[in-house]
């Protein structure tokens, strides 16, 4: 099949059938400011070194900052957290003001109440066509025991049944 077949709607389309998880990535920002991004390409990569990745789109405004970052720190998402994973897919809405968040070891803030929380040291980038992906090496994490994992599928958000 050549490229001009390829039918880039149809297929988001059919990656949308796919039912993921919702998480909020933070960094610092060159003048020390933190910034969030929403993000559903999380995926755990390795247990032994401990490994997480997320895929960044280069058109991202957010692309210089994260990629030049040497630390990141990933806060998966619950349902209550709907608005806040609205408010940072926004282009050009970067600024975590307003958003309830909590001190991290590594340095980037972590979202309050959180399912989980990896804090991570930037552990390489892949190219990877249109996108970026981001390795991580998880230094500390914390989990809550309770709550209700935000899901997106088919281009909306949902919840467990
Ligand atoms: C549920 C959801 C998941 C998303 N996942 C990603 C992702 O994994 N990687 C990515 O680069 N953008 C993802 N986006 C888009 C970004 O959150 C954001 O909209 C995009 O970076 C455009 O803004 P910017 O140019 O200001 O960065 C996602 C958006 C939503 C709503």
């Amino acid at each position: 099949m050549s490229s001009s077949e390829f039918d880039t709607k149809a297929f988001r389309q059919a990656l949308g059938c796919f039912p993921t998880g919702v998480a909020v990535v933070t960094t610092r920002g060159e003048r020390g400011g933190a910034i969030g991004m929403t993000v559903n390409s999380f995926t755990s990569v390795s247990l032994n070194p401990p490994l997480v990745l997320w895929c960044l789109d280069k058109r991202s405004e957010r692309y210089p900052t994260f990629t030049s970052s040497e630390a990141f720190v990933i806060s998966v998402l619950g349902t209550a957290h709907e608005e806040v994973s609205s408010q940072l897919a926004r282009p050009g809405a970067h600024s975590l003001d307003h958003i309830p968040l909590l001190p991290t070891e590594l340095g980037p803030p972590a979202l309050a109440d959180a399912l989980a929380v990896f804090e991570c040291a930037a552990h390489g980038i892949h190219d990877a066509g249109d996108h970026a992906i981001l390795l991580g090496h998880v230094l500390r994490f914390a989990r809550r025991q309770a709550g209700a994992p935000l899901v997106f599928y088919q281009g909306k958000y949902g919840a467990l049944a």
